[in-house]
């Protein structure tokens, strides 16, 4: 980041639109650590106006749910962003247009972080510049951890991890055989309380099988999809969260042991499948509509190699 000419105000009229990914985190074995953008998107314009204060639209998912002022979780991360390079706030018009499901697991709260972030970003072009390090830095203090903020900020796969400094992150590239599938129940899950049935301590052997195995799921997603059954096993979250989604796990069972990579998406309750080639996901799509029990949504997405986007949308009206 550079410092800012916190003598410049950003004028009104100026607007920016964004788009940003879903994402699914832990990915198995990989837990706060490994997450995939994936090619569904929320949509998001501000504009900069005269009059102090926030104006938000929301369509699609969230209407009529999410909180329409100031204490909007987007706008709140546009006045963090701001208040990190010390320019004051403008007035701001939101009009979000959301495709991310709400608490399913699909990264839905980074989405917004990161929404915001990159449009203040956008915003604040020309007067105070953010870097990559600066934009994961502000998106893991609002979100608690990295790993669905990096993904949705850089796209495709990526190892999140907190340095000394702060947040980092690798970014790779996923192997073009790899079809995510994801099913989405009609229920959400809590990601606090699925954190709270996490043990503070685990089993050493249970520590070592996670090692290997997302080591092993960082090759297969890159280079050996034929992998992905074995490299997608866990023993560090799925197990002590599986009461409080009872269908996911029973479902996560039966697409296992017909030889699916299924993992919980997330902290749940959604459901992601790595399958290493489209006929293997139109497997397991037929799999989950005989035997589930109540309606699961199944999307058939790509992997989003760009990660969070910002363009200006029109001139400075000054
Ligand atoms: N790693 C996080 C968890 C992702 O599983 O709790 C959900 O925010």
């Amino acid at each position: 980041m550079s410092a800012a000419d916190v003598t410049s105000q950003v004028p009104a009229g100026r607007s920016v639109r964004v788009k940003v990914p879903a994402t699914s985190a832990n990915l198995g074995p990989g837990f706060d650590t490994l997450g995939l953008a994936l090619a569904l998107y929320d949509d998001l314009t501000v504009t900069v106006r005269e009059e102090p204060g926030a104006t938000v639209e929301v369509h699609g998912v969230g209407e009529g749910e999410v909180p329409t002022d100031e204490s909007n979780l987007v706008v709140r991360s546009i006045a963090h962003t701001f208040a990190a390079v010390g320019v004051p706030l403008p007035g701001l018009d939101l009009v979000a247009r959301n495709a991310i499901p709400h608490g399913r697991g699909l990264g839905s709260s980074g989405a917004a972080i990161v929404s915001g972030i990159v449009a203040a970003k956008g915003l604040l072009e020309g007067i105070a510049e953010l870097d990559s390090t600066m934009l994961l830095a502000l998106a893991t203090e609002l979100e608690g951890h990295p790993d669905n903020v990096a993904p949705a900020l850089f796209g495709g796969l990526t190892i999140a991890w907190m340095s000394q400094t702060g947040p980092a992150h690798k970014k790779l590239i996923v192997h073009r055989g790899v079809s995510p599938l994801v099913f989405v129940p009609e229920h959400v899950m809590s990601t606090a309380l699925a954190r709270s049935l996490q043990p503070d301590s685990v089993p050493h052997e249970d520590a070592v099988f996670n090692v290997s195995r997302s080591a092993l799921l960082v090759a297969a997603l890159v280079q050996s999809p034929e992998l992905l059954h074995a490299a997608t096993e866990d023993k560090l979250h799925q197990n002590y969260r599986a009461q409080a989604m009872p269908e996911t796990n029973r479902l996560i069972t039966e697409l296992r042991s017909a030889g699916f990579p299924a993992v919980v998406s997330g902290a749940g309750p959604s459901i992601l499948v790595l399958c290493s080639d489209p006929a293997q996901r139109l497997a397991a799509a037929q799999l989950v509509a005989d035997r589930a029990e109540t309606p699961w949504q199944p999307l058939m997405l790509a992997v989003d190699f760009l990660g969070a986007t910002v363009h200006r949308v029109e001139e400075d009206a000054a």
